[in-house]
């Protein structure tokens, strides 16, 4: 077995860790309106309960000798399966880094069409906008973290199913219900967090790493 047979097997093997959509946003001025400050690792907000250390992990992966001739190799450790802090360590240094693709072009071949899934922990949103534009986001209410959409389809606008906050094709929150008596609160400050999106032939591709992000709304 090789090496990415077995990393892609153990992604595929081992149960996901809780998601992390209910640590992702706070800002100093509304931390009573929106989930809790997330612990930051790297580039990534993430859920840590699991997490060892690198030198842990790395301990784990160099149980593996990548060098012994097919012949004579054995598979890999277990704990490449079965240790949800491997999984965790093989997200971070995989599929939290790069492009990864997540869908067709497909999917969102014309305006208002939309999907959504999870990469590692990470809900995502596609959708590409009246213009053309194709848009990505964390697929996370500011409100209280609910998701906003499911599954995949056509929408004008995302309607968040817990109390009807509603964002644009681009994220930018629209209306925010139950908000009208908290001073200070700024709905150009709320909406849907980006992602870094892309297409590359049919695929379409995100990029989780925070490096590589780009502020500018698109
Ligand atoms: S969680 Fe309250 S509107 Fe989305």
């Amino acid at each position: 077995m090789t090496m990415t047979t077995a990393t892609t097997m153990a992604v595929l093997l081992k149960p996901m860790i809780s998601a992390q959509r209910l640590l992702l946003f706070q800002t100093q001025k509304h931390t009573s309106i929106i989930a809790q400050q997330p612990k930051q690792h790297g580039s990534l907000l993430v859920a840590s309960s699991v997490r060892h250390s690198d030198n842990y992990c790395q301990n784990l992966v160099d149980e593996f000798d990548p060098n012994i001739p097919i012949e004579k190799a054995l598979t890999p450790p277990s704990s490449w399966y079965t240790d949800p802090s491997f999984f965790d360590f093989e997200l971070h240094r995989v599929f939290y880094r790069g492009w990864q693709a997540v869908g067709y072009t497909e999917q969102i071949k014309n305006p208002r069409d939309f999907f959504t899934g999870r990469l590692g922990n990470v809900e995502f949103l596609v959708c590409r906008d009246d213009d053309g534009k194709i848009h990505a986001f964390h697929n996370v209410c500011r409100h209280h973290a609910s998701l906003v959409a499911s599954g995949n389809g056509q929408k004008s606008c995302f309607v968040c199913p817990y109390h009807g906050w509603t964002y644009g094709l681009d994220g930018a929150l629209l209306k925010a219900t139950r908000m009208n008596r908290i001073q200070n609160f700024d709905v150009n400050e709320f909406g849907l967090k980006l992602l870094n999106v892309a297409t590359w032939g049919p695929f379409v591709l995100l990029n989780l790493d925070k490096r590589d992000f780009t502020p500018a709304r698109r």
